[in-house]
């Protein structure tokens, strides 16, 4: 925490709620005011750093509610730890990361949260939050959840996909679900029918059929759809709210779309390379195509629009990376011959802010809109709001200072994300982060990192603030 003032000066200040021209003063890592630019208290202010924003927005800091660093998959780990990952969330301007710690098989959620605690103290540049993934429900896993809520670990992820390695089956989501309806947690949902797509996996296997376009083929559509339904109606009889994590298919969110209209506290994700990529990509030659193999997948084009649309009318909340980066030499390529074997991710946790600039330069969303659905629907989603997510008196001064002009093209040789590729290459975008003060103290200053490992601390959260 800094003792010292900054004063932010000149700027656009964005906010989900207000665009103003306006001075923020900063005391103690905290916003402690704003006043219009040239009013006489914004003029009466003095401080020890004076950041110029003229001609630039103040953006909060961006809140990215879906990462893995370091995460275990298929005999490899994400290539960027809480070290990098953090610092390459800085210089994308996003100040808080909300990552999944992992329930090993048959141990303790206590266990899993332990050893991601380890794996991010003294790491991140940024402050960080997790998530707890359920990979084994059970009596006592259910009654731990109970603990996690009240220590600050109030979202849990479940899986309809990945049989015999995360996937819990209906009985088990349901009684997660009304283990979070009775304590207040939130229950988010990895919605594909994992066990039909193994067989459609095998099946296109011994076709011959081992291209990375096939991942994306043999992960219909339909099967997240009917995995999404089925996620909501128990959500529906277990009475808990319900979020349903990476949403890439338009049937899918039709889903989500219905349960929302009937009035169901069920809420959505969907991450850039669903806005921004398709099955195009998958289809690159040469196995180039592993480098955008997730799940769920990445779909026909047509999708996209639904999923804007998705955006603009609130029917899906927050747009957050699912950052999983693996490297083309080596990971990606342990599914030469076999697309099942390609580990799944894809990295993003640098472009995020970036990318859905553009899409307010594209005109798809509105410049408030950009920050609700990147800073202050995730922050308030997952029970951070307004410590993040805002620029107001008392929150917390993750504060970016964002040229809007600016031209950048996007480039695994300039970012910094630890991973050999970048499945944005050679995309010109408008719009680059400046500076980044995390909690008043710059991270990035003027395109330059100036942060360290440890400056960012762990945030226990409050609960899901729009499910009550
Ligand atoms: O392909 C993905 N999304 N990898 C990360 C794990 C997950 O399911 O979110
Ligand atoms: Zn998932
Ligand atoms: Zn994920
Ligand atoms: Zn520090």
């Amino acid at each position: 925490m800094s003792s010292i003032r900054t004063l932010v000066r000149g700027g656009l200040v964005i906010t989900a709620a207000d665009e103003i021209h306006a001075d923020v003063l900063i005391e103690n890592g905290r916003v402690a005011a704003l006043a219009a630019h040239g009013s006489e208290t914004a003029n009466a202010w003095t401080a020890e750093h004076v950041v110029d924003a003229s001609r630039k927005y103040v953006i909060p800091g961006g809140v990215d509610a879906h990462t893995h660093m370091e995460m275990p998959f298929g005999g490899t780990f994400s290539s960027d730890t809480f070290e990098t990952g953090t610092r390459a969330a800085a210089w994308g301007g996003t100040t808080t990361i909300i990552d999944f710690a992992i329930q090993p098989k048959g141990g303790t959620l206590g266990e899993g949260l332990e050893a991601w605690h380890e794996k991010a103290d003294g790491k991140c540049s940024v402050d960080y939050a997790f998530h707890m993934i359920m990979s084994d429900v059970n009596a006592s896993s259910l009654r731990e959840m109970d603990r996690l809520v009240s220590g600050g670990v109030s979202s849990f992820k479940l899986f309809t996909a990945y049989p015999g390695v995360f996937l819990s089956d209906d009985g088990q989501i349901l009684r997660a679900m009304q283990r979070a309806g009775s304590n207040g947690g939130l229950v988010m949902t990895h919605a594909e029918n994992g066990l039909a797509i193994d067989v459609l996996v095998e099946q296109a296997l011994a076709r011959g059929e081992t291209d990375p376009r096939h991942h994306g083929e043999v992960r219909k559509a339909l099967l997240e759809a009917e995995a999404t339904h089925r996620v909501v109606r128990l959500s529906q009889v277990a009475g808990a709210p319900l979020y349903v994590v990476h949403v890439s298919a338009q049937e899918a969110l039709a889903e989500l779309t219905r349960a929302r209209d009937e009035g169901l506290p069920v809420f959505g994700e969907t991450c850039p390379q669903y806005l921004f990529l398709s099955t195009d990509n998958l289809a690159e030659p040469g196995f180039e195509g592993a480098k955008y193999v997730c799940s769920t997948p990445v779909r026909p084009k047509e999708h996209q629009a639904a999923l804007w649309r998705g955006l603009r009318t609130d029917d899906l909340q927050v747009v957050s990376t699912d950052h999983c980066p693996f490297c083309f030499k080596g990971q990606k390529e342990m599914g030469l011959g076999d697309f099942s074997r390609i580990p799944n991710g894809m990295p993003g946790v640098e472009n995020r802010m970036d990318l859905l600039h553009q899409a307010v330069v594209d005109g798809h969303i509105g410049r408030r809109r950009w920050i609700e659905i990147a800073c202050a629907s995730p922050a308030r989603m997952f029970g951070l709001y307004p410590q993040k997510g805002t620029i107001a008196p008392g929150s917390d001064a993750d504060i970016v200072v964002y040229d809007p002009h600016a031209e950048q093209i996007m480039s695994a040789g300039t970012h910094h994300m630890n991973v050999d590729y970048s499945p944005y290459e050679g995309k010109r975008v408008t719009g680059r982060v400046e500076t980044v003060l995390s909690r008043g103290v710059p991270v990035i200053r003027d395109r330059e990192y100036v942060g360290h490992p440890g400056h960012g601390g762990y945030l226990p959260r409050g609960l899901c603030q729009y499910a009550g």
